[in-house]
């Protein structure tokens, strides 16, 4: 399913304990949305778990990979409004471990 268009109602909530979104979050174009079907979703307790390149880590000047980081205000949007956050480094990626 699309996840920023299709009816998330047809899905069971709150009943995911884990979300995993490797490598999604820099295409989403309405983050904000996105992050509210996502908390919907949730069970209580449940964990969203992100990884994602960061801007400004990648070396390669190839202008069109330097555009898979996100941006510190993605990073912002993405962590706000968690009571838990954990994050864990890997290279040019970031590891999210958010919990509502
Ligand atoms: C770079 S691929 C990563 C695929 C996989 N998660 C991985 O880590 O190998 C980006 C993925 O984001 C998915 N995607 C982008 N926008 C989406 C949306 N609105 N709803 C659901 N999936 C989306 C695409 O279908 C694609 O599979």
């Amino acid at each position: 399913m699309d996840i920023t268009t299709d009816d998330v109602t047809v899905l069971a909530y709150p009943a995911y304990a884990l979300i995993t979104c490797r490598l999604v979050y820099r295409w989403i174009d309405d983050k904000a949305a996105f992050l509210d079907r996502i908390r919907r979703i949730l069970a209580p307790g449940g964990v969203l778990w992100v990884v994602t390149e960061i801007a400004g880590r990648r070396t390669a000047t190839n202008p069109a990979l330097q555009k898979l980081g996100i941006s510190p205000l993605d990073i912002e949007l993405l962590t706000t409004g968690w009571s838990c956050v954990r994050t864990a480094d890997l290279d040019v990626l970031r590891c999210y471990a958010l919990w509502p």
